[in-house]
């Protein structure tokens, strides 16, 4: 048995789709446990090429089965047209569960994410306008509507009933927009409920009963730990955590039961939205980068900010969540420079600093401070093994280990499945330590 935890380690869009489709390969179970539709993973497969916005990418393989944890906030009607578009492709989508805790992703949710960024102007956050941060206010407010509403049809229209006005007097008193329907909004919501049924279930039930069978288990995070609410670029961030430590919590899973926490990073940084981002680059290195690394949302189709790979964000979030390992993606998007950066420092205000700020007016101020190295300027993509790789290219991943002091497990080399190469399997079942039976349910 293992359970493994993955998750971005940067700014979101490091390339956790690819990684996690080869990874569930080995995995029963694969779990998203925070988020919503505000995620966008690309997965190039033979036969095509498909994206995820909540359905995890681990659906391509027969034998594996998808939760959509309780952490995740869904928009029932854009789960409804993926799993629809997932099935015209020919994918079996029998396998997934839906949390019935998860809370659900209603439209005054949509709306307000709009209305409240026109209110931020030139603060604004520049979200995914998915709703995410409404829906998480919610659950916290406890206002929520959760999964397992939305199948009572006489409950979910009373609970509704009381949600709504309150909702509509932020609507019409604060942002002088029309009032939402009731009735249009219970019947449309019933009837997603109806559509979702067969995939509603006590997830972290099953999760439990696959821990006492042995089973392996593959927790998907989306996202990245630098837009996490707590240890993010608050307030440019996501409103939920994206940390490791949530892993569990998200999907119904005791905290010890996770094995190995492994986090994504790419050879380089990007950022989509609002917020500081030290090492970012608007000269033509940044260009380059975005334009080698295809770096546009895939869920907005915005372009992202590139720079060069930040070792003390990068470091900072191996040290939070403890990674057992990093695996490192897109280094083939390095293959033309002469010289490549790493930021190892920041200069603020004078003063030299090696971790990150808490304030958004210190994060602005820090300047950061680059090494660089030799560039290899070869095509890398159909390198198989950590041996037939340039000698720069070792010394610039030698150099990432020792500046993250965390071990690279995996190196992508390629958006095409199995282009890949292994150094570590981070699915490989745990050694124990006897005297510690780490499975407190046993
Ligand atoms: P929200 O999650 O839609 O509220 O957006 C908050 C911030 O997180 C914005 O800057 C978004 O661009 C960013 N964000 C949300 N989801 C992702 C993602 O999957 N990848 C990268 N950035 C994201």
């Amino acid at each position: 048995m293992t359970v493994v935890a993955i998750m971005g380690a940067q700014w979101g869009d490091e390339g956790k789709g690819k990684i996690v489709d080869e990874l569930a390969m080995k995995a029963n179970f694969v779990v998203r446990y925070q988020g919503g539709s505000n995620a966008g993973h690309r997965v190039v497969h033979d036969t095509g090429e498909f994206a995820f916005h909540l359905v995890p990418s681990g659906i391509l393989y027969p034998n594996t089965s998808c939760i959509i944890g309780n952490g995740v906030v869904i928009d029932p009607k854009g789960l409804i047209s993926e799993i629809e578009l997932l099935q015209e492709q020919g994918i079996d989508t029998s396998r997934l569960y839906i949390s019935e805790r998860a809370h659900v992703v209603m439209p005054y949710h949509f709306l307000l994410d709009r209305l409240e960024e026109e209110a931020r102007g030139a603060d604004k956050i520049d979200s995914t306008q998915r709703g995410i941060g409404p829906a998480y206010v919610d659950k916290h407010a406890r206002t929520g509507i959760r999964m397992a509403d939305l199948l009572n049809v006489d409950t979910f229209r009373a609970k509704l009933s009381q949600i709504l006005q309150q909702k509509n007097r932020m609507i019409t008193q604060i942002y002088g927009q029309p009032p939402l329907s009731l009735e249009e909004i219970h019947g449309t919501y019933f009837r997603y409920g109806q559509q979702l049924l067969p995939h509603i279930a006590d997830t972290q039930k099953m999760l439990h009963d696959a821990l006492f069978e042995n089973k392996t288990i593959l927790l998907e995070g989306a996202q990245g730990a630098l837009l996490d609410i707590d240890f993010g670029t608050y307030p440019f961030v996501t409103s939920s955590s994206t940390m490791a430590a949530h892993a569990a919590v998200g999907a119904g899973l005791p905290p010890r039961s996770i094995d190995r926490v492994i986090g994504i990073y790419k050879a380089y940084i990007t950022r989509v939205g609002s917020g500081p981002m030290p090492t970012g680059l608007f000269e033509a290195v940044g260009h380059e980068l975005r334009d080698r690394g295809h770096e546009y949302g895939t869920t907005t189709g915005r372009e992202r900010r590139c720079g060069w790979f930040d070792a003390v964000a990068g470091r900072f979030v191996a040290q939070l969540n403890g990674l057992d390992a990093a695996i490192l993606t897109k280094l083939d998007v390095l293959d033309t420079f002469l010289t490549i950066k790493i930021c190892t420092a920041y200069s603020l205000h004078g003063k030299i600093i090696h971790s990150l700020p808490a304030t958004l007016s210190d994060l602005a101020a820090c300047e950061p401070l680059y090494e660089e190295v030799e560039g290899w300027q070869c095509d890398t993509t159909g390198i198989q093994s950590y041996d037939e790789l340039p000698y720069a290219a070792k010394n610039y991943l030698n150099r990432l280990e020792e500046l993250l002091e965390t071990p690279i497990a995996m190196i992508s080399v390629s958006p095409q499945r199995g282009k890949t190469i292994q150094v570590q399997d981070v699915m490989a079942p745990p050694e124990h330590d006897a005297r510690y039976p780490r499975n407190i349910m046993r």
